[in-house]
């Protein structure tokens, strides 16, 4: 059973600081008008990258054994976990192999190999692309990089939780978006070992709640999942990530993607901050008053990514 400790992410921060860029805690009157609360935003659309997706790869790399990064890596995503573990591979000078499906965005398979990753587009699912992902690992010996369900990924993730309580000492919760759950397990065994009090609250799409039919269950469940916000979209979460969120996480809250996708113009429009669906989940949550905490309370909320087709805006479909 995974629990990790303040010192486990005061030296996975160690690891990754020199890296990445301090993201910024802002207040938001905005939202704290609207909400009640005093609210923050921990915007981590500013991060390298333009998501949190960066940390987990650059701790987990940082501990690599020298052979087996002499091998490389090998992921599979279309997503900011593709972009993530292709930059912290070029920092760590190892070679990254990203497997997407044929039908991926041409921005986003640019936008990896722009960081230095060989792309191989391979079937028309996340599933088969992953399959491909594997394959090489069989063959080539590259060593897998998970999304979600992997410890060291989990400690690298979580320092976004540490830089919140060193910024916010007082903060009393924190709101985090959920997809495999690896953001929200690390932050939460990150904010409770600074102060097992602040409350952790996660937030999923109820168009595809994994991890809230897996803690009501009482085991992982896999569902069908139909939200079309890519961050948040997994069938099935983690299992050591399904351990952590019924130790350390208090609530999950679920709000269809219409309603998120409310938030997240309501976000660019009062905070001017560009987020992408994943991101607005935390502050749909708290503007459609699913985060039931008193009057005043310190509540941070993550603001994960920013890395939006803004092109989609035109259009009926936002993602
Ligand atoms: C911007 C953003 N926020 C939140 C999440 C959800 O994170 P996790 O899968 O670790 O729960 C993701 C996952 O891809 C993401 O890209």
């Amino acid at each position: 059973m995974l629990t990790l400790t303040l010192r486990d992410f005061e030296q996975a921060r160690e690891r990754i600081a020199q890296h990445i860029k301090r993201t910024p805690l802002l207040t938001s009157r905005q939202l704290s008008e609207a909400t009640g609360f005093d609210v923050r935003l921990k915007a981590e659309l500013f991060q390298r990258v333009g998501s949190y997706k960066i940390r987990g790869p650059l701790n987990k790399f940082a501990l690599m054994p020298e052979e087996q990064k002499r091998r490389g890596v090998v992921c599979s995503s279309a997503g900011n976990h593709a972009q993530g573990v292709a930059l912290a591979a070029k920092i760590h000078g190892i070679r990254a192999v990203v497997c997407m499906a044929e039908n991926a965005t041409p921005a986003k398979i640019a936008a990896t190999k722009a960081y230095g990753a060989e792309v191989v587009l391979h079937g028309t699912i996340w599933d088969e692309a992953n399959e491909k992902a594997k394959e090489l690992v069989r063959n080539e010996g590259l060593t897998y990089v998970h999304p979600f369900d992997d410890e060291q990924l989990i400690a690298g993730q979580g320092t976004l939780g540490l830089e919140i309580v060193q910024d916010w000492p007082d903060v009393e919760a924190v709101v985090v978006p959920i997809g495999g759950g690896g953001l929200i397990s690390g932050v939460s065994m990150a904010v409770k070992s600074f102060n097992p009090r602040i409350k952790v609250i996660g937030v999923e799409s109820s168009d595809g709640p994994a991890m809230q039919a897996s803690v009501r269950a009482g085991k992982l469940e896999t569902i069908d999942c139909r939200t079309i916000i890519d961050g948040l979209r997994v069938r099935r979460v983690g299992e050591i990530n399904f351990s952590v969120v019924q130790r350390f996480v208090d609530e999950i809250v679920a709000l269809p993607d219409a309603e998120i996708f409310d938030a997240m113009l309501w976000v660019m429009e009062r905070c001017k901050l560009v987020v992408e669906g994943a991101a607005a989940a935390p502050v749909a949550a708290l503007l459609r008053g699913l985060v039931d905490l008193p009057k005043g309370s310190r509540v941070a909320a993550v603001l994960s990514g920013g890395n939006l087709n803004v092109r989609q805006l035109a259009g009926q479909k936002w993602n």
